[in-house]
């Protein structure tokens, strides 16, 4: 490889559990290739009692525990020292929702350093001092910050250039929810009637151009059914670009 590789230094408590599925499919055929590198730090290495005690109850009262700044930081720290200018970025559900944008903006960077929390949160104080942002996969509650980290990485990944193959290419990618446009029109292959059922006939018709015309119609009828918000929040551009 003749370019420096994508660094994801993933820190957390569970070090186990990673690559997990990415070291699978288009992602771990990327890693193989060394196009990117997977490293873990794990939280507790950092704790300083002879129990590895990395958390704490709150101040104020209340359930749960919370992460210790000075343990985090410490970790948060050694990753740091290997790519020291890779944003650093919180995994929670109180972040800002994560997009294709931020996949891109991580993708251009030379790598990714995710912290994955765990209990009922991390100390403020270290968020405020080392994080550079704090993200959220979706509007539910996981238990750790962990399995967020897999879409996260995987989105950043298949952007980084050379990973994905000419079969899957990022071109055909324009009309899709991640990219704010149209969510994806449906597909058919083999065998041409299935249980009964055949394939619309415009796809079979070899006109291009009405084919076409029925994918934007599709696309753009789904999204009006699942994803209204995206139609308002549509830019201008991509208004032109789908009527
Ligand atoms: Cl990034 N972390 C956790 N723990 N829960 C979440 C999440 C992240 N995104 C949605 N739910």
């Amino acid at each position: 490889m003749n370019q420096k590789p994508f660094l994801a230094h993933i820190v957390t408590l569970f070090p186990e559990i990673f690559p997990g599925p990415l070291a699978h499919s288009i992602t771990g055929r990327a890693l193989a290739e060394g196009r990117w590198q997977l490293q873990t730090t794990h939280i507790r290495d950092f704790a300083a009692d002879k129990h590895k005690t990395v958390d704490d109850t709150p101040y104020g009262g209340g359930a749960g525990m919370v992460m210790r700044a000075d343990i985090v930081a410490a970790a948060l720290e050694h990753a740091l020292r290997q790519t020291p200018n890779a944003p650093v970025v919180f995994l929670t559900p109180s972040g800002k929702p994560f997009s294709q944008a931020d996949a891109q903006r991580y993708a251009s960077g030379e790598g990714l350093i995710l912290l994955c929390g765990h209990y009922e949160g991390v100390d403020q104080r270290v968020l405020d001092a080392l994080v550079d942002e704090e993200i959220s996969i979706g509007d539910y509650v996981l238990t750790g910050g962990e399995i967020a980290a897999y879409p996260v990485l995987d989105a950043t990944v298949r952007q980084l250039s050379g990973v994905l193959g000419n079969h899957e290419t990022l071109d055909e990618e324009s009309f899709s929810v991640a990219l704010g446009g149209l969510l994806e029109y449906p597909h058919y292959t083999r065998p041409e009637i299935w249980r009964g059922v055949g394939v619309p006939e415009v796809l079979k018709s070899g006109h291009h151009g009405k084919i076409a015309q029925w994918r934007k119609e599709q696309a753009l009828s789904r999204t009006e059914q699942r994803r209204p918000d995206l139609l308002r929040n549509q830019s201008k551009q991509l208004k032109k670009c789908i009527t």
